[in-house]
């Protein structure tokens, strides 16, 4: 009988170490090349490109190689830690996260069932994330980001209004979601994949700050209340994606408590700023929501994917995800994070929030989003500053969309558009687009750590070189 042999399969190439010393010295390297703004975005060349087209390989290559081109190709990607990244709401790939990413992959630990210390780390870290924003929490979970933690919460709150519609289903029940209409898609996402119905999201109308109107939205609740519609939550957004508004939450929530309504908070983006104690009036009333949504790789600077969602009452989640299946029996007495979570295997995402705690400490955190909260101020005055620059009122957060209107120009939309594509393609800043009102924006949002003030002045000088360029012709 022949034997097999011991060695194992999926050896590389290369001893460990040295693999390992390559691996860090690439991490180091872009991690230099991202203290500074560079000059452009290297372009995917010609040699890329066939690569990229190149069928599966069934041999190996040295792994030292394959690795020097992964990395050639991240270069060539676009990168949200880069210091004058100002599209979306990016990430900033902080490093001691980069470090708990590695680690945590390494371990592999499934945070569905319990896991030892890393189940005991991720609720830890769920409530040092209840203490930094001063939110009192049960339970709650990492999750993927926003999206997932919005569903998780609307999921809590429409067993909690309607009990038993997990396993029943809506049947004919009518029910609602109220939002303000700048409320982040992810919601409408939710509420279609919950049964709740797109067509039964209430967008209340905004105010002149941007923020949910509590009068219209009281008004919607008690219509429908009226027309046997039940109310499944109100989802209150803590730094709107579009423009960083903050929606009243302490009125929200006092008529959600007179009505009975579940309160979410999306804090997705803004929620981190909760920790700044002189933002503590327009955050006020956060304490009093039944779930809070919190993304790490948003405000807290961490690599993708580290969102948080919070809950008052553990019992909520548990109600809405708890399973018992016959190839998991809860033999123990420590709870599993599969039945308060919409995931079954789940990475260790807690670590690198836990880690980027106990390596800078809270207070670090605190300064890094006030320095982000002056340079929205310093680009709101920069763009008063110019007549060719049309801006909006004064940034709540850190979200300053301008537009560039040069004498003469006959479609300042279109204008702004062809700017956006433009300043894609030249790279020396990277910012994308956005619709307010009906009008084109150029829309920075400044929430990364390695952004200086010399970054946001240079993207208001690049725009405006760009862009006189474009109205020349
Ligand atoms: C307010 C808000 N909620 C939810 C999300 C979705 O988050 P994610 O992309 O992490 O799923 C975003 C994303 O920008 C957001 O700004």
């Amino acid at each position: 009988m022949s034997t097999v042999g011991d060695a194992p399969e999926l050896s590389l190439d290369a001893p460990r170490d040295e693999v390992l010393a390559r691996a860090a010295a690439l991490i180091g390297e872009a991690w230099s090349s991202f203290d500074r703004a560079r000059p452009g975005q290297p372009v995917v060349d010609e040699e890329l490109r066939s690569m990229l087209r190149e069928p599966l390989p069934d041999a190996p290559e040295p792994v030292t190689q394959a690795l020097e081109e992964a990395a050639l190709i991240l270069d060539e990607s676009i990168a949200q830690p880069r210091p004058r990244y100002f599209a979306f709401v990016g990430s900033s790939g902080l490093p001691i996260g980069v470090v708990a990413d590695a680690l945590a992959s390494c371990f592999d630990a499934n945070l569905a069932v319990y896991a030892g210390a890393a189940s005991d780390i991720e609720e830890q870290a769920v409530r040092w994330v209840g203490e930094l924003i001063g939110y009192p929490v049960s339970g709650g979970a990492f999750t993927s980001g926003g999206t997932v933690s919005n569903l998780t919460a609307l999921a809590a709150a429409r067993e909690h209004s309607m009990p038993g519609t997990r396993s029943r289903g809506m049947r004919d029940r009518l029910a609602a979601v109220y939002c303000s209409e700048e409320a982040h898609y992810s919601v409408m996402r939710a509420v279609e994949l919950l049964g709740i119905g797109a067509a039964n999201v209430r967008a209340i109308a905004l105010d002149d700050r941007r923020r949910m109107q509590t009068d219209a939205l009281a008004a919607a609740i008690d219509r429908d209340l009226a027309d046997g519609i039940t109310p499944v939550a109100v989802v209150a957004t803590a730094g709107t994606t579009l423009t960083g508004a903050i929606d009243p939450i302490a009125e929200i929530g006092e008529l959600c408590r007179e009505r009975g309504v579940w309160m979410h908070v999306d804090g997705a983006y803004g929620a981190a700023a909760a920790a700044l104690p002189e933002l503590s009036d327009v955050f006020a009333g956060l304490a009093d929501a039944d779930s809070v949504s919190l993304d790490a790789h948003k405000w807290l600077y961490l690599p993708k994917a580290c969102g948080v969602i919070l809950v008052r009452r553990r019992a909520d989640l548990h109600d809405s995800f708890a399973h018992e299946e016959n190839y998991l029996p809860h033999e123990q007495a420590e709870p599993h994070a599969v039945d308060v979570t919409l995931e079954y295997s789940r990475p260790f995402r807690a670590l690198k929030l836990w880690l980027a705690f106990r390596a800078h400490g809270a207070e670090a955190f605190r300064r890094a989003l006030r320095r982000n909260l002056r340079q929205a101020q310093l680009l709101h005055e920069q763009i008063g500053r110019h007549d060719d620059l049309e801006g909006l009122a004064a940034p709540e957060l850190s979200i300053v969309p301008f537009r560039h209107v040069p004498a003469g120009i006959g479609d300042a939309d279109a204008h702004n558009l062809h700017l956006a594509q433009e300043l894609q393609r030249d790279a020396r800043v990277y910012v994308a687009p956005a619709v307010i009102d009906g009008k084109v924006y150029l829309r920075p949002c400044i929430v990364n750590f390695r952004t200086s003030d010399e970054d946001v002045i240079a993207m208001v000088e690049i725009a405006r070189e760009v862009g006189n360029r474009l109205a020349a012709g």
